[in-house]
């Protein structure tokens, strides 16, 4: 029982570590209980209200147990998960936040963290578009987009684009550009309805459900007579094989993620990779978090483009911890349309 200056916490606990495909069974719901202050003496700490919370796909590999370098670390067994979110500054010892403060960035899975020194915590400025966009356009998977389609792959007018993983917090953002900067512009989806999303909605040239495609090589060529200049990879896999067989002379990847990957024990491996050099390929791997500094140029093209619906984001929200777990899970099984977010609070 919370005593009178206490509050309760609930906070999504990972249970073990997991192998394969994650259930949200692997995870639990706990309530713990908590002080709304910052302890005295703490420097550079905040308490945080969380509002929104980020599902990411980077999180599967944070479930498992890494014992090599990669550039997450393992989520502690037993503690809450932490990732991307919205939060409220209720309390603050730390000379850049102050209470009443709202931020995206790192936090915890729960209703309220206490975080010393906080990681990554960027002020939010701009209040009147909905606060959960910084969970997805204008935070982490805005910044991923835009880095990739516009740093890495230079793109020109009239060049021809392909995006897979393409309604989701990402591709949707980044066939949108992509649309902005004059190019043709197709995205593949699992279903019908991201399928139609993709073409109605967010302005792609032509869509198609890859998991109606026997062969994904004479789909590509049926949308790209003359071969791709540039994919945004977020899938890998027999996708990624098929793409490289249709890649133009001098094209450019942006390696994103492979999400086909992340649940199996023995990765597929890719079997054209040899088109690399002979059509001098360039592929390249970035990662969002190395990019902050270019924040200010997202928030620069796609704010204003928000207000004069040129741009738009399609979320699919959750209300509650309790629905966390199995929302996580489900970017696996492209249950999500749209950004994944949790709703813990709204203000
Ligand atoms: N490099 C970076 O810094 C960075 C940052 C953010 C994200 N990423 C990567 O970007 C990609 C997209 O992330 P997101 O946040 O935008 O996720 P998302 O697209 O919103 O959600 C994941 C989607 O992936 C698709 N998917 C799941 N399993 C699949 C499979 N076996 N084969 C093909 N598609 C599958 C599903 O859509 P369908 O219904 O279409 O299958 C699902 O909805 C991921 O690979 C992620 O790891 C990288």
């Amino acid at each position: 029982m919370a005593g009178s200056d206490e509050v309760s916490n609930k906070q999504v606990i990972l249970k073990h570590y997991v192998t394969g495909f994650p259930k949200d069974s692997d995870m639990s719901v706990v309530t713990k209980t908590m002080k709304l202050k910052v302890p005295e003496g703490s420097k550079d700490t905040v308490l945080l209200k969380n509002l929104y919370l980020s599902c990411d796909p980077y999180m599967r590999g944070r479930m498992s147990k890494l014992d090599r370098p990669y550039f997450v670390t393992s989520f502690e067994p037993g503690s809450p998960l932490n990732g991307y979110g919205v939060a409220k500054v209720l309390d603050s010892t730390h000379p850049n936040y102050k209470k009443g403060d709202l931020a995206w960035g790192y936090t915890g899975w729960e209703e309220y963290s206490l975080i010393a020194s906080p990681l990554l915590l960027i002020k939010i400025e701009h209040t009147d578009v909905p606060l959960s966009y910084y969970t997805g356009i204008l935070g982490m998977p805005g910044i991923t987009a835009y880095v990739g389609f516009h740093e890495v792959c230079s793109p020109k007018k009239g060049e021809s684009v392909f995006v897979s993983a393409a309604s989701g917090a990402v591709g949707q953002l980044v066939g949108q550009l992509a649309k902005l900067a004059g190019c043709y512009v197709v995205g593949s989806a699992g279903s019908k309805e991201k399928v139609d999303l993709l073409k109605k909605k967010f302005g792609f040239d032509e869509a198609f459900n890859y998991k109606e495609e026997p062969d994904l090589d004479a789909a590509l060529k049926r949308y790209f007579p003359e071969g791709i200049d540039i994919y945004f990879e977020n899938v890998g896999g027999k996708m990624l094989d098929a793409v490289l067989l249709n890649m133009k002379l001098r094209g450019r990847i942006a390696m994103c993620g492979m999400i086909s990957q992340y649940n199996l024990e023995q990765p597929e491996g890719v079997h054209n990779l040899m088109q690399v050099v002979g059509k001098r390929i360039r592929m390249e791997g970035f990662i969002a978090s190395d990019n902050y500094d270019l924040y200010p140029k997202l928030l620069e093209l796609v704010l204003p483009a928000i207000k004069q619906g040129k741009i738009v984001y399609v979320e699919d929200m959750v209300e509650g911890l309790e629905k966390a777990p199995a929302a996580l899970v489900g970017l696996f099984t492209g249950q999500n349309v749209g950004k994944q977010v949790v709703v813990v609070a709204r203000e």
